[in-house]
């Protein structure tokens, strides 16, 4: 099969091309504009898999550069898997405009193009953030879906709903869409992983960028939240088995497992993990004391969510390869990486 991923350079995009290159025949393109990305990436990509993948750094915003840049120059597409789209909570409440413009133009126009170019098969990057605060934890697929406290969570929500009622209209068409909860880690060999431009929001960046002193601070956002030690609980999933659960995704698809041709897939580890379990655990394989500051709750945070992911490990045979402190051990490998190869903001391999 011949696989589009748009945002290949990206933090997900690039693990997902990974496991392709290592694990099938597939051949791979990519589209990605470095608007939150480096190209270096690719080099990164090549290091480890030793094959380098081509990218288009084509806009998805005009259709025009999509259709004419990229789908009548490569030919066939098999499957697109689409990661490309902004993700900063708190940036989509300061500009929406930006954030639907973006993320729902990309998604409508890759969606013409699979149209006109017969695609079949299509992979949407979804989140746990449509669920909001759901009133019972985990949360399985059949959870009721609530307003997004963001634009950012309303693009998702709004692409989904576009991608489900485009596959009723388009024969022969398989789509899914992933909820992703938070991906973390790095990949195994530390020689790729997360590295947002400017100062990250991610709690996992944040705590490998502030024990290497690229930033001053370590904030925990909430300690009154009514959990376990007061910190707020997230589902954190290394990036490697959401990766791996692309390529099952795919088979999924291509064998048609699916009774319709539209379904959602909760992608998290199934585990319920505090802010500070987090920087326990990265203590323990960094050997690194966080100093960080208690604060107070951040804005649009929910109090909790972990996943039910029983759906996807039947449905998709997935096994999931790691745990909290495996996330933790590779991303500060990786931060360690950055911190010898670091030239500005840039990385060089
Ligand atoms: C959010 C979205 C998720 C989205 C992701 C992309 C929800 C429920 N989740 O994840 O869908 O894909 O953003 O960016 O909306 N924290 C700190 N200090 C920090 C940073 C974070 O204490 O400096 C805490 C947060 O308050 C939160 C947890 O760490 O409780 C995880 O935060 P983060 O990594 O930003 O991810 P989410 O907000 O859960």
């Amino acid at each position: 099969m011949k696989i589009l991923v748009t945002g290949g350079a990206g933090y997900i995009g690039s693990h997902t091309i990974i496991d392709i290159l290592e694990n099938t025949d597939h051949e791979v393109v990519s589209i990605d504009n470095f608007s939150n990305s480096d190209p270096n990436t690719f080099d990164r990509v090549e290091a480890i898999t030793g094959k380098r993948v081509k990218n288009y750094n084509i806009d998805l915003t005009s259709y025009n550069s999509l259709k004419t840049e990229f789908f009548l120059k490569e030919g066939h597409i098999d499957g697109v898997i689409h990661f490309a789209a902004l993700k900063a909570v708190g940036e989509s409440v300061a500009k929406p405009v930006m954030y639907y413009q973006n993320n729902l133009n990309g998604l409508i126009n890759l969606l013409k193009c699979a149209q006109k170019f017969d695609v079949d098969s299509f992979i949407f990057s979804s989140s746990c953030t449509v669920y909001g605060n759901a009133e019972h934890q985990p949360v399985t697929e059949l959870t009721p879906t609530q307003i997004p406290e963001s634009p950012y969570g309303y693009t998702k929500l709004v692409g989904e709903k576009i991608l489900s009622d485009f596959a009723k209209t388009k024969k022969d068409f398989q789509a899914l869409s992933l909820r992703y909860f938070n991906p973390v880690g790095a990949h195994i060999s530390g020689l790729n992983g997360e590295l947002p431009k400017g100062r990250p929001n991610n709690l996992v960046p944040v705590v490998t960028q502030f024990a290497s002193g690229w930033i001053n601070d370590l904030v925990v956002h909430g300690t009154d939240y009514e959990t376990r030690d007061g910190t707020s609980i997230r589902d954190y999933i290394h990036v490697s088995d959401i990766a791996h659960a692309h390529v099952l995704a795919l088979e999924f698809l291509n064998k048609s497992e699916s009774e319709t041709n539209y379904d959602v897939f909760n992608l998290g580890s199934g585990n319920g993990v505090t802010v500070l379990e987090v920087l326990h655990a990265f203590e323990k394989v960094s050997g690194r004391k966080l100093d960080y500051l208690l604060g107070p709750r951040r804005e649009g945070d929910v109090e909790m969510i972990f996943a039910d992911n029983s759906k996807a490990t039947k449905g998709l045979k997935w096994d999931l390869q790691y745990g909290i402190e495996d996330a933790m051990a590779s991303a500060w490998k990786w931060q360690q990486f950055l911190n010898k190869s670091k030239s500005g903001d840039k990385v060089r391999l």
